[in-house]
């Protein structure tokens, strides 16, 4: 599926608005991957997998491509890489100056639409060891053109990493799907908010209405998910070994356990690397976690 420009451009405004009027405290309180603990660790273990595969060529310059409060930077920051943090976000950005100060001098900060920034840093021929994607790609409606625009500003031995976006939608199976929908639901109710998941549910069912913010901040709910395997066919094309790791994520602590217990699978990670990655290098240095956990 292809986009209209202007899609994009309505998606990125309704997400500044949200997130720039968004207390960081709530957003942290019901994003599933910085809420338990299960993903946290799987999330933890993979960047460091990625920093270590990057660290064995130089210190890793990563891209964080909407940053928001600095769920990638930080941790990347921590294990001694040298972070550019984009995101469209003033409010968000100024958490995550605030929560890197520590390590404020290799760290880039640069606030725009994230299509621009690409722009501007491919005519500077910008490189990157590592770009990094969290809780990213399903806010994005044309989010594979996005990927398309990263491709130029990966360095020779490179990885890109994404994590947190919801499986492709029709690629879930029935019973997965149900048990998701039960949890979130059975979440709602206790967040106080039937009604207004009530109305959600029946709003999306006519299509993303332009005037309504959520409907762009929130744009996977109109175009089946994100499509993993688009994602790794994109890669695969351009000579990436790719990986894509499925989990269970949902709000509620009580669910999380349940269907991770269950080992059920609605979202996913995606790790590429280019296929040099590992091949000439010696292992010069392996970073381990820090003192404070990545995440
Ligand atoms: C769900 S948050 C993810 C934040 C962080 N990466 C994480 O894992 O928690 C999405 C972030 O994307 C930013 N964002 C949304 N659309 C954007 C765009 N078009 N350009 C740059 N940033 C954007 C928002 O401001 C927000 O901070």
């Amino acid at each position: 599926m292809s986009y209209d420009a202007r899609i994009n451009e309505i998606a990125a405004i309704a997400n500044e608005a949200f997130y720039d009027s968004a207390n960081t405290e709530d957003y942290l309180g019901v994003a599933p991957h910085m809420k338990h603990k299960v993903l946290r660790d799987l999330y933890s273990e993979l960047i460091l997998e990625v920093f270590n595969a990057a660290l064995m060529y130089r210190t890793p310059r990563v891209l964080d491509i909407r940053a928001g409060e600095g769920a990638a930077s930080l941790p990347f920051l921590e294990l001694g890489g040298k972070v550019t943090a984009i995101d469209i976000s003033r409010g968000m950005l100024e958490a995550l100056q605030h929560k890197c100060q520590a390590r404020g001098h290799e760290l880039e900060i640069v606030c725009s639409d994230v299509f621009e920034a690409l722009k501007t840093m491919r005519k500077e021929r910008r490189q990157f060891d590592i770009i990094a994607a969290s809780s990213f790609l399903h806010h994005i409606p044309d989010y594979l053109q996005l990927m398309r625009d990263t491709l130029p500003l990966l360095s020779e031995q490179s990885l890109f990493f994404s994590f947190q976006d919801p499986l492709r939608f029709d690629s879930v199976g029935k019973t997965t799907k149900t048990f998701s929908n039960l949890t979130h639901y059975t979440w709602r109710v206790f967040q106080g908010d039937v009604l207004g998941g009530i109305k959600r549910h029946f709003r999306r069912k006519h299509g993303a209405d332009e005037n309504n913010q959520e409907d762009y901040t929130e744009y996977h709910y109109f175009r089946n998910g994100v499509d993993q395997d688009a994602i790794r066919s994109l890669f695969d094309e351009f000579g990436y070994d790719c990986r894509i790791i499925s989990y269970f994520s949902t709000q509620s602590d009580f669910w999380q356990s349940v269907g991770s217990m269950m080992k059920l699978t609605n979202t996913f990670a995606f790790v590429a690397r280019s296929k040099t990655v590992g091949a000439t290098a010696s292992n010069r240095n392996v970073a381990s976690r820090s003192k404070s956990s990545p995440v």
